[in-house]
């Protein structure tokens, strides 16, 4: 049974509006413009008409609505490429690796979605709090079931919420309560995706989404990315994560070279899949997401989390490979993509201190080894290399991790020609922000130099920050209206 979608709103922009505030705008991973006093003005079609210094606004604009946010920061809204909304009640459970975490936690808590009241209480908090974080457009997981993925794409639609949303796919190695029949599992993935995909202006989309390899036939995989091109919709999926999945994955698929050439085998690769973790890639792997322009979803909290491993960001930047920042919730603690932010940048350096700290071990052995001269030499450098040891010293900063959260994670999707950033024509998708609880001197002024502003939000940033946010120019979380709803929650009134 299928809950009939409410009917789309109509989005309720107010005409012509002009947003005063510091505005910070991303370009490139590089560059980024800031106007310490600007304007984003927004129509009533909630498109951005421009972006401007605020002295441009003339003062006799007695047609438009100004809204004056000064001494806040506009920021465009976050871009989430990984998370889990069933998973959101059962974050933070400390203890095993990805395999026995999956059974002892998140498969259990996925079960409970069989009850579409539990499914709705559960994605109308889940998106409101990313909404609250200032997170306007995610990719997300439901669960197995058709009618608790359609509440929550209901749930988006009515909150305002840019999303992409998938059923979870999943008909081998599954708990009893949560494995389908192939057929089943493929006929409600289509009925949802011709049920949701585009809806309102394609503002919702839906991602065919078989779990990860292990827990996939290979026909289910292949009729999924069949049926993924058929409606030009989306596939995310997992990607080498975890070492212990790594090897059941090659005892499962022998024939296949690798994790990634699995999903080659399946058809799943191309620029509309959202690959998450890619931990433990070989070259030849990333030179096969490269070359079909796969998208790599990196979620470095969550791989801390389950102890998985750090993903080389930089070696995927280098490659040009389309890289956005997931929360990747429940394996992240959190639904707030500035602490993914920072820890995208520390996770970054931590990879570059453990590669110098072996290089530097390794010449130690290797100088008491020198008796084997230029073999040994030779020996030593495939060693170097093998362990990827040789990678010039580079780490992620707080422009490129901001970067991959908004414009960068906009281009993982595909989604850059309509969100990222703020230009003329893309939709009035953006957050205001005070920052004081983030400076400590507490001084909004406008002369913060951008670096400085960047490296506060990106190690410092918290959901406290966020005052407002807005997903084509409508207000879908005010500060506080959302503290004055959690009071009433815990009263049980208003
Ligand atoms: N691999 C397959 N399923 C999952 C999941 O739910 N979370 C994470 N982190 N990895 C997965
Ligand atoms: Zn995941």
């Amino acid at each position: 049974m299928l809950t009939q979608p409410t009917v789309a709103r109509d989005i309720v922009a107010e005409p012509r509006a002009v947003y005063r505030a510091r505005l910070l705008n991303p370009q490139s991973a590089e560059a980024f413009d800031y106007l310490p006093d600007g304007a984003l003005v927004v129509n009533a079609d909630g498109t951005i008409a421009e972006v401007v210094a605020a002295s441009r606004i003339a003062d006799d604009a007695s047609h438009v609505t100004l809204h004056d946010f000064r001494p806040h920061l506009l920021i465009p809204g976050l871009v989430d490429v990984h998370s889990h909304l069933p998973q959101y009640d059962a974050v933070a459970m400390d203890g095993g690796e990805l395999l026995s975490w999956l059974q002892a936690h998140i498969f259990p808590a996925e079960a409970r979605f069989a009850n579409p009241e539990k499914a709705r209480d559960a994605a109308e908090r889940f998106f409101r709090d990313m909404l609250a974080h200032g997170t306007t457009t995610a990719a997300v997981y439901a669960t197995i079931h058709q009618e608790a993925t359609s509440v929550a794409f209901s749930v988006a639609e009515r909150l305002g919420m840019r999303a992409i949303i998938g059923k979870v796919m999943m008909d081998q190695n599954a708990p009893p309560m949560l494995c389908e029949d192939t057929e089943t599992s493929l006929k409600q993935s289509e009925e949802l995706c011709q049920q949701w995909h585009g809806r309102d202006r394609g503002r919702l989309q839906y991602a065919f989404s078989p779990r990860f390899a292990l827990t996939c036939s290979m026909t289910l995989m292949r009729r999924a990315g069949e049926l993924a091109r058929q409606y030009n919709a989306y596939v995310q999926t997992h990607l080498s994560e975890n070492l212990d999945e790594l090897k059941w994955v090659k005892r499962l698929f022998p024939q296949a070279q690798h994790y990634t050439d699995v999903y080659r085998r399946a058809g799943l690769l191309g620029a509309k899949t959202l690959m998450a973790h890619c931990v433990h890639l070989s070259d030849e792997e990333f030179d096969l997401l490269q070359k079909t322009d796969t998208r790599i979803c990196h979620c470095p909290s969550a791989n801390f989390f389950l102890k998985s491993g750090i993903m080389n960001l930089v070696k995927a930047m280098k490659r040009h490979i389309h890289v956005g920042i997931g929360t990747d919730v429940g394996a992240g603690p959190s639904l707030s993509l500035f602490r993914e932010m920072g820890a995208a940048c520390l996770a970054s350096k931590a990879r570059w201190a453990m590669e110098r700290f072996y290089r530097e071990r390794l010449l130690e052995v290797w100088a008491e080894f020198s008796m084997l001269g230029a073999r040994g030499t030779q020996l030593f450098r495939r060693v170097l290399a093998h362990l990827e040891l040789d990678e010039e010293a580079h780490v992620a900063d707080p422009k490129l991790v901001f970067y991959l959260a908004t414009l960068g994670g906009a281009r993982a999707l595909g989604l850059d020609h309509h969100i990222g950033n703020f230009a003329p024509g893309k939709d009035a998708d953006f957050v205001v922000i005070d920052t004081t609880p983030i400076d400590p001197t507490h001084d909004e002024s406008e002369d913060q130099s951008l670096d400085t502003l960047l490296s506060r939000l990106v190690y410092r940033g918290k959901g406290t920050m966020v005052q407002a946010t807005f997903v084509r120019g409508r207000r879908v979380h005010e500060e506080a209206q959302g503290r004055r709803a959690k009071f009433c929650q815990r009263l049980g009134s208003c």
